[in-house]
């Protein structure tokens, strides 16, 4: 019954969507993947879209409780990219046939607004033909507004969670779900593509907590929802938590695609890092993007928000090579077009 209102209706409410979260089977994932297999090729085909992702700084100001390069684990090995360095990465992606670049990094103080336009400004002047996403976390709209002005195209900004008190279980004190979700809807406003998103399996996360969220993805309508299993990073007080489960995920994966068919999705690091064939399954449950790394190779452990993080060892090429055939090996193809969300 739930299963068919979603998929006709596109929506579900708060109560259902925990119902359906509550009791699904082998059946109703199933149901639901054909379902979000059958939407993502209706608007994309069998296309995948690639980005290359620059991790070009682990220093972050902030303490996030899950994360490995939260400000107070003095064991992280900081390192951040010069411009230079960023640039070549840049150059290695374009290469490699590379149209979209995403820049992400903790929130690092060093890389003030002025910083940041010359970086965005530097990138969009040498590759007018690519789309840049940002992914460097809360900044004001003013900000916002000038790295869009600058050239900037893309916002990657996870929620991370809809439900208040489960945001500041999360996070310390000086972060809030409030401000989280005003900078979506400023990034919104602006302009950007914008990606929210969230851990599935974090500490004290509930099937009412996800309801939460997917009742919360359908009202910001982002262009991009980025999901990935929790994973434990042993330097966080969340060491010893479980880790998140990779079916759940797909699950989710199938019904985030169903409630925002148009959506840009990708099959994560965090998949790929729980199961081997984790992006793949990704893909077969509705996911359309996979974001190799472009960073150095020498700083590629050391953006560590997780143990085990797979992929740090190969150079981008190899990387790219190795994507291709993962998702031709489920009937996709992968492009090097920019990607842009479908818009009728
Ligand atoms: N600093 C930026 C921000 O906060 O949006 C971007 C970088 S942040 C490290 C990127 C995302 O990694 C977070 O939004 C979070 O969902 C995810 N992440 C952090 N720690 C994780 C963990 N232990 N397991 C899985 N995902 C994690
Ligand atoms: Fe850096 Fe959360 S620890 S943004």
């Amino acid at each position: 019954m739930l299963v068919e209102k979603l998929i006709k209706e596109h929506c579900l409410s708060k109560e259902e969507y925990i119902e359906l979260l509550d009791n699904y089977t082998a059946d109703t994932m199933e149901k639901l993947r054909v379902e979000a297999d059958r939407l993502k090729r209706q608007y994309y085909g069998d296309k995948v879209f690639t980005r290359g992702l620059i991790e070009f700084t682990n220093y972050c100001k902030n303490n996030c409780y899950y994360c490995g390069i939260r400000l107070d684990n003095k064991n992280a090995s900081r390192y951040r990219l010069t411009e230079e360095e960023i640039l070549l990465s840049c150059k290695t992606g374009y290469d490699l046939g590379f149209r979209t670049f995403v820049l992400q990094g903790g929130e690092d103080p060093y890389f003030t607004d002025d910083r940041m336009v010359e970086i965005i400004k530097e990138i969009k002047s040498l590759y007018p033909d690519c789309a840049l996403t940002l992914s460097i976390g809360e900044r004001s709209h003013d900000t916002y507004k000038r790295f869009k002005e600058a050239g900037a195209d893309r916002y990657l900004l996870r929620h991370e969670t809809a439900n208040e008190e489960h945001y500041n279980k999360l996070h310390p004190e000086n972060l809030s779900l409030k401000s989280r979700m005003e900078c979506l809807y400023d990034l919104k406003s602006l302009g950007f593509q914008v990606g929210a998103g969230f851990m599935v399996g974090s500490p004290y996360q509930t099937n009412e907590t996800l309801a939460e969220d997917l009742v919360f993805l359908k009202e910001l309508d982002p262009d991009m929802v980025g999901i990935g299993p929790f994973l434990p990073s042993h330097d966080t007080i969340f060491a010893d938590c479980e880790k998140g489960s990779v079916e759940k995920t797909l699950l989710l994966l199938s019904i985030i695609r169903i409630i925002l068919p148009k959506a840009l999705i990708p099959a994560t690091t965090a998949l790929g890092t729980a199961d081997p064939k984790g992006r793949e399954k990704g893909l077969l449950a509705g996911a359309n993007v996979v974001m190799p790394n472009l960073s150095p190779v020498t700083v590629r452990k050391k953006y560590s928000l997780y143990d085990d993080k797979i992929c740090t060892g190969e150079e981008a090429a190899e990387c790219q090579g190795c994507l291709t055939r993962r998702v031709a090996s489920v009937g996709f193809q992968l492009v090097s077009e920019r990607g842009d969300v479908y818009r009728d």
